[in-house]
């Protein structure tokens, strides 16, 4: 199991250790919203770990977080916790800045709004431009699609109004999501980041009104950014796979939310999409995001750039002309691929001392030797790139009939 599995279970844990003290404290909406994020991590951990029989143990798991949340749920519901629930919301405001607005709200709009602050990000993410390697086309890109119209909706008025929907496509990896994090931070608009597995959750049942409320919440808190991640699981074509009927009217909901969002100088709204299957997307989707925009692979100097990123602070022996040298060889990689290769090697020589049993004994201080290129070639030839020229032909292929960068 990889370090990044092992974390996603151990945050899994601790949202599920304190969902259940809060249960038993009688903090049931707090109780719920923690059972449904540790499910949620889960299913994300289920998407990428392979090992059939942590998966089953996993999604039995998952079953009894979800069975016990939607205990809760119907009991937060029921005509006496009705009356209630406003009141106990009202006690967890501090760590959920989508309630604090209450009493200009409906008993069930404050529901909702409970309901969206559960499932969907709001807080500010918190990554700068800086932070992400190369693309400055891009940035700049986003920089007038996003942030200049939500800091200066003044300028952005008759035909040179925002473009409502825009997309990101390209191969796995490369900073899509970084980026839309970074927009958000740039133009400090309300940031709801959902991922589709937020609003394929079936186990709720009511991912329609999920959808419906995102928007209005959004419309409400203007300047918002709408960020949908994965959008390609929600939106595929028609007809293709296994669209079940829920899945579908999930799909014509958001469909007509986009639609339906108009920015004006007072109250802009963007949504964003993010997706590494574009070709996946559905016509009619597509059509949403007028504006659409390839994040390629990192050109050389951005992966020289991502090694530094993902090796800060860690003391080694490489020279410019090594990390060039790096940059070199690393062609095809994406920058996950590359901070993967980085992960391993800075835990070379930690891995060398523990072999020589010389962590045992905490009480000692201990040297741990420089990084060289070698512990990065060498690692570089048991982690290989995840995109392959195939993918990334089509990738190209696709931006130049669609995109732009
Ligand atoms: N340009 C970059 N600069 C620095 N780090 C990067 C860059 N691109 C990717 N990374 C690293 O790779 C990780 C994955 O990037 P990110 O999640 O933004 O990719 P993505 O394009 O959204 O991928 P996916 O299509 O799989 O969702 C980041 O958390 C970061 O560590
Ligand atoms: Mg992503």
């Amino acid at each position: 199991m990889s370090s990044s599995d092992s974390r996603l279970l151990l945050y899994a844990k601790q949202e599920a250790n304190a969902a259940v003290a809060l249960d038993a404290k009688g903090q049931y909406r707090e109780a719920m919203n923690k059972y449904f994020r540790a499910a949620e991590i889960l299913i994300e951990f289920t998407k990428y770990n392979k090992n059939p029989i942590m998966r089953k143990r996993c999604e039995a798991t998952i079953q009894e977080y979800l069975e016990r949340a939607k205990q809760i749920k119907m009991k937060l519901s029921g005509p006496k916790a009705r009356h209630s629930g406003t009141a106990a919301a009202s006690g967890k405001a501090e760590d959920d800045k989508l309630a604090t607005d209450e009493g200009m709200y409906s008993e069930e709009q404050q529901e909702i709004i409970n309901m969206i602050s559960g499932t969907i990000l709001t807080e500010s993410p918190n990554v700068r431009w800086n932070d992400i390697a190369g693309l400055e086309n891009v940035k700049q890109n986003l920089r007038e699609a996003i942030v200049l119209p939500i800091i200066r909706p003044e300028l952005f008025i008759g035909a040179r109004k925002p473009w409502s929907g825009i997309l990101l496509f390209g191969p796995p990896g490369c900073g899509k999501t970084l980026l839309a994090k970074a927009a958000a931070t740039e133009c400090k608009a309300t940031f709801f980041s959902v991922s589709s597995a937020d609003l394929l959750s079936k186990w709720l049942g009511e991912s329609e009104k999920l959808i419906s409320a995102l928007f209005r919440v959004a419309k409400i808190k203007a300047p918002s950014l709408i960020f949908i991640d994965e959008i390609d699981s929600i939106a595929t074509k028609r007809g293709t796979g296994s669209e079940s009927g829920g899945e579908r009217r999930v799909k014509t909901q958001l469909l007509s939310e986009i639609q339906g969002v108009k920015s004006t100088a007072e109250k802009v709204l963007l949504t964003l999409g993010a997706t590494n299957r574009p070709w996946d997307i559905d016509n009619a989707m597509l059509s949403r995001f007028q504006k659409k925009v390839y994040v390629p692979l990192p050109d050389l100097e951005a992966r020289a750039a991502i090694f530094r990123i993902h090796t800060a602070g860690v003391n080694m022996a490489l020279t410019d002309d090594d990390f060039i040298e790096l940059a070199v060889r690393s062609e095809g990689y994406s920058g996950r691929d590359i901070s993967n290769v980085c992960r391993e090697v800075i835990m070379i020589p930690i891995r060398e001392l523990d072999m020589k049993g010389l962590l045992e004994d905490s009480s000692k201080e201990i040297k741990v030797r420089d990084l060289v290129l070698e512990d990065f070639l060498n690692t570089m030839k048991k982690v290989k790139p995840m995109t392959t020229k195939k993918d990334l032909e089509e990738y190209e292929k696709w931006a130049e009939e669609f995109g732009e960068q």
